[in-house]
């Protein structure tokens, strides 16, 4: 499926009896509201949205790694003068599919008590209405005619969302230690995932590992003072979890200079003494070339590793096949006289176990 055929909005298929549908298989779509939309840095911003009722209902589940699916056809442009020039051709291009996001991170906005004596409103909430309203925050790039528009969204605008998708980061049995490797825009479902560990496994200890071409690239708000650096905290978003975290630019213009797999490996000889490969866990998601870097590292240090593919998607929801990923294991679409099958980013993934993909 191509953008340049007239396609129509991919829509899940719809329930043949809602009222029987368990709660958790809501995909919307749901209609969210943006709470903000600032730009980071270079062409970075971090936008906040809103989910109420089923939306919310549907959304406070959302696991790291998962993804949803923004319909931004209606949204306008920005200022032509404010178009940068290697985007103007493609910026009229019109949006027919959306367009699949993971999260940074996702908080509860707690619903107020019912005041007491207030009449009928006093009754015990539904449970859709119990989750109160779900917040959740996206980093974008700006590559494209959809990211453009998303620029130009403010404050009470909303967005048609379908998710949320995928499966997710899971952390199996045994694993003491996480260690999170995001290679430029690879960091958002890392972030939710730190957010995640803290809350839902407090006596793990994670490290987060960013990369980028140079510091101008890497997607986040701002890197903290030397203070902060020297003590292991370079970056406020995994900070914030008090996760301390090493930033790789392969320029050098911040931190270690060199690809982050190298600061990883890097990390791995330094702490080899206190370190237990089978309590060990890597998370990873980046660019192709970096998963597949750190799934041989992985493989090689008998580490287990999950990786977040985020292929390029059109329907998101398995209908289309063109998200195909190759993998050893057995369970997908059969290719080839070698045991390897197709898998689908959209459905099996986006998250695997690095051990089956045929990079
Ligand atoms: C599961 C998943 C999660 C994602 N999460 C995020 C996120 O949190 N933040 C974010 O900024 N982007 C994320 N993306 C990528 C995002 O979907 C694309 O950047 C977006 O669709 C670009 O739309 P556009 O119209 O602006 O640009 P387009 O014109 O559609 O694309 C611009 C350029 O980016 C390339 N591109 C598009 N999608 C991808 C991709 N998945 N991988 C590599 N290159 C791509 C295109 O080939 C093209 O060269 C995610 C993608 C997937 C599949
Ligand atoms: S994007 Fe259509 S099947 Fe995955």
């Amino acid at each position: 499926m191509t953008e340049g055929q007239p396609v129509q909005q991919a829509q899940p298929p719809a329930p043949a009896t809602p009222a029987a549908q368990p709660s958790h298989n809501l995909k919307g779509p749901f209609e969210a509201t943006v709470l903000f939309n600032k730009p980071l840095r270079k062409c970075f911003c971090r936008m906040g949205l809103q989910f109420t009722g089923a939306g919310a209902e549907a959304f406070a589940k959302t696991r790291p790694g998962q993804f949803a699916q923004f319909d931004l056809s209606h949204i306008s442009l920005p200022a032509p003068e404010t178009i940068p020039d290697c985007l103007k051709d493609d910026a009229a291009r019109q949006i027919l599919l959306r367009r699949p996001f993971s999260f940074a991170r996702v908080a509860k906005e707690a619903v107020p008590p019912a005041h007491p004596g207030a009449g009928p409103t006093a009754q015990p909430k539904p449970v859709s209405s119990g989750v109160g309203k779900i917040i959740v925050e996206v980093v974008y790039c700006v590559l494209g005619p959809a990211t453009l528009r998303m620029t130009t969204l403010v404050k009470g605008n909303s967005i048609n969302i379908i998710g949320p998708l995928g499966n997710g980061f899971t952390v199996p049995a045994g694993k003491k230690r996480a260690l999170l490797v995001a290679g430029g825009m690879g960091s958002p479902p890392l972030e939710h995932l730190a957010q995640v560990l803290t809350a839902e496994h407090p006596t793990m200890d994670a490290i987060a590992f960013a990369g980028a071409k140079t510091k101008e690239d890497l997607p986040f708000e701002k890197p903290l003072d030397n203070l902060s650096r020297e003590i292991g905290f370079w970056l406020g978003e995994f900070a914030r979890y008090s996760i301390s975290s090493f930033v790789a630019t392969d320029d050098g213009s911040a931190g270690f200079k060199g690809l982050v797999s190298n600061c990883l490996i890097d990390w791995l000889s330094q702490n080899s003494i206190s370190f237990n490969p089978a309590e060990a866990i890597i998370y990873a998601c980046g660019p192709r070339s970096m998963l597949a870097t750190i799934a041989k590292l992985a493989r090689e240090k008998k580490i287990d590793c999950q990786v977040s593919m985020e292929e390029i998607m059109a329907c998101g929801i398995g209908l289309c096949q063109s998200c195909a990923v190759k993998c050893v294991a057995p369970g997908g679409i059969p290719v080839g006289d070698k045991g390897e099958t197709y898998k689908l980013c959209c459905k099996d993934g986006p998250v695997f176990d690095a051990k089956e993909i045929v990079f």
